[in-house]
């Protein structure tokens, strides 16, 4: 059964991630990106987290991380693979909206923008201010500028599949990828984009200082990551 919707799309059998191995470098290396951001002691909230392979080295520092996921199956398998963790709960976006104001202290949204429209995303940022406790932080990832094209996002994956060992693979993936329904739903759907500008002017408007990172969360350094402080 094709997916109709991004979130079937990431709760299906689908194969973004070429193999195994390009799937664990994948989810290390977000870890790795993302675990400078954990507060230590603190509440920490990844909104879209996928299947977070390596969420356990992001919770290390704090005390409770927050993994929320949509797509049932996908959110069923962190449940089981995070279960032994006291640091780590699995919950679903509905809950995720009834959360008590000022609870974050940090809240990671990476690699999701691109799949909700504007509006969604207005609303998802003026959610974010009021989980967020004054002075929190939010961090938006993997943003793609309007000029960013599909060839770019190529080379980004055939570049980390040469350093991580999957090359081949990279490139089969690459192939499949363009047959599968991500490429159906790409056309169909698109994917949202926004300039620097843009997403600051956004952040502004939902009560945050805003300003991009140095560096993007993850391999495509086309893609953009941006910080927001609560104000
Ligand atoms: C590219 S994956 C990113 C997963 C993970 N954050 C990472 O960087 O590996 C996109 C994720 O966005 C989630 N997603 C799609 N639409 C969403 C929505 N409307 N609300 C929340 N998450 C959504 C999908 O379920 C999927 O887990």
């Amino acid at each position: 059964m094709s997916a109709s919707d991004w979130i079937e799309f990431w709760d299906s059998k689908h194969s973004i991630y070429v193999n195994a191995r390009h799937e664990a470098a994948h989810f290390r290396r977000i870890a790795e990106d993302i675990r400078p951001y954990a507060p230590a002691g603190g509440t920490m909230l990844d909104y879209g987290c996928g299947a977070a392979l390596a969420a356990d080295r992001v919770a290390e520092p704090v005390a409770r991380l927050i993994l929320c996921e949509p797509a049932p199956n996908v959110r069923g398998k962190l449940g089981a693979r995070f279960a032994g963790n006291p640091r780590i709960a699995v919950r679903k976006p509905e809950d995720v909206a009834v959360m008590p104001a000022q609870s974050m202290d940090v809240i990671v949204i990476h690699s999701v923008t691109q799949y909700l429209s504007p509006r969604e995303t207005d609303a998802l940022l003026k959610m974010f201010r009021r989980l967020l406790k004054p002075g929190g932080l939010l961090v938006i990832g993997d943003v793609i500028p309007r000029k960013t094209s599909a060839i770019a996002d190529a080379r980004a994956l055939l570049r980390f599949g040469r350093k991580e060992g999957f090359f081949v693979g990279a490139l089969r993936g690459l192939v499949r990828t363009y047959f599968s329904d991500y490429w159906r739903l790409r056309k169909s759907l698109g994917l949202a984009r926004y300039d620097e500008a843009e997403i600051v002017a956004r952040l502004e408007a939902a009560g945050f200082l805003a300003e991009r990172a140095r560096s993007n969360i993850g391999h495509n350094d086309r893609r953009m990551t941006f910080l927001g402080r609560a104000r």
